[in-house]
């Protein structure tokens, strides 16, 4: 029997991704498993406000100088779900400031791995299909987040490439960006250099010694006049290349800016032993089977 090879995108949207670096899929997401995600969103929430925060997490983000702890934080997170919190969500004391849904940041990087409901939307078949359809032959996932940028506290993040960080040789990383909520510039959506997905990375950072740095292969600045904002509906699906320069500010408004994404990677490249991302022997990567 002949297996029914189905696509989620069309010719003219594989265009666009090539021609753009960037696809947007709205309702991507049903509105029933969003729902679901915004459910077990808050449930995580309210476990870390109620049950308390994982041993240290305070300490890590006090405002006294932490920096090798905040490191050693986000570098020991690709096999675990960890909260990252904002800037001033914590004095020195480790005392926390703000309410925990106005605190958080970003919970990462093994979403998709160790937490069932995001490995269950991880892991559909449409998923799979996207993949596919855009060239991968064997995707890992590896990396998730979900990303809070609550009201009024949810900061910039700085124009880059997700190949920097994610670094395979070739390039194969392509980032999926859900939004849970409705994503305006108001409340910080993202934005995208069209077409400068071609010009490649211009940095890249990786681990050196205990910490990271950046290595510049490229002091050109983006050209931030050349980023469009991406206003989109919750249960959209952006899916980018991983040197679209990206960008996205700070959250002005009273709406919560819900996000979650999914990095993938081909398996039959070589993903560099110096990236940040390290998965220890117990949690291989795996795809979307
Ligand atoms: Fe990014």
């Amino acid at each position: 029997m002949t297996r029914r090879v189905e696509s989620v995108l069309d010719s003219d949207q594989r265009h666009q991704f090539e021609h753009d670096g960037y696809v947007v899929l709205p309702d991507f997401v049903p509105d029933s498993l969003l729902d679901t995600l915004r459910i077990r969103i808050d449930e995580l929430v309210s476990d870390y406000a109620e049950g308390g925060l994982p041993e240290g997490a305070a300490t890590v983000f006090s405002t006294t100088d932490q920096t090798h702890a905040q490191d050693d934080w986000f570098l020991t997170s690709a096999d675990a779900v960890r909260p990252f919190f904002e800037n001033g969500a914590f004095d020195d004391d480790g005392t926390q400031l703000v309410p925990m849904e106005r605190a958080l940041n970003k919970l990462g990087h093994a979403m998709h791995d160790l937490d069932p409901v995001f490995d269950r939307f991880s892991r559909t078949p449409d998923m799979a299909h996207l993949a596919t359809d855009l060239g991968f032959v064997e995707p890992l996932l590896l990396q998730s987040m979900v990303i809070f940028k609550p009201p009024w506290i949810g900061g910039e993040v700085t124009c880059h490439c997700d190949h920097s960080f994610l670094w395979t040789e070739p390039r194969t990383v392509v980032g999926f960006w859900f939004a849970l909520d409705d994503a305006t510039v108001a409340n910080g959506c993202m934005w995208a250099i069209p077409g400068g997905h071609t010009g490649g990375a211009r940095s890249r950072f990786r681990r050196e010694g205990a910490g990271t740095t950046t290595d510049v292969l490229d002091p050109t600045p983006y050209d931030m006049d050349s980023l469009v904002p991406l206003e989109v509906a919750a249960g959209t699906c952006i899916a980018f290349h991983g040197c679209l320069p990206h960008w996205s500010g700070p959250n002005t408004s009273d709406h919560p800016r819900l996000a979650y994404t999914l990095h993938i990677i081909d398996g039959t490249a070589d993903y560099r032993s110096d990236n940040w991302l390290q998965r220890g022997p117990d949690l291989p990567l795996r795809g979307f089977a």
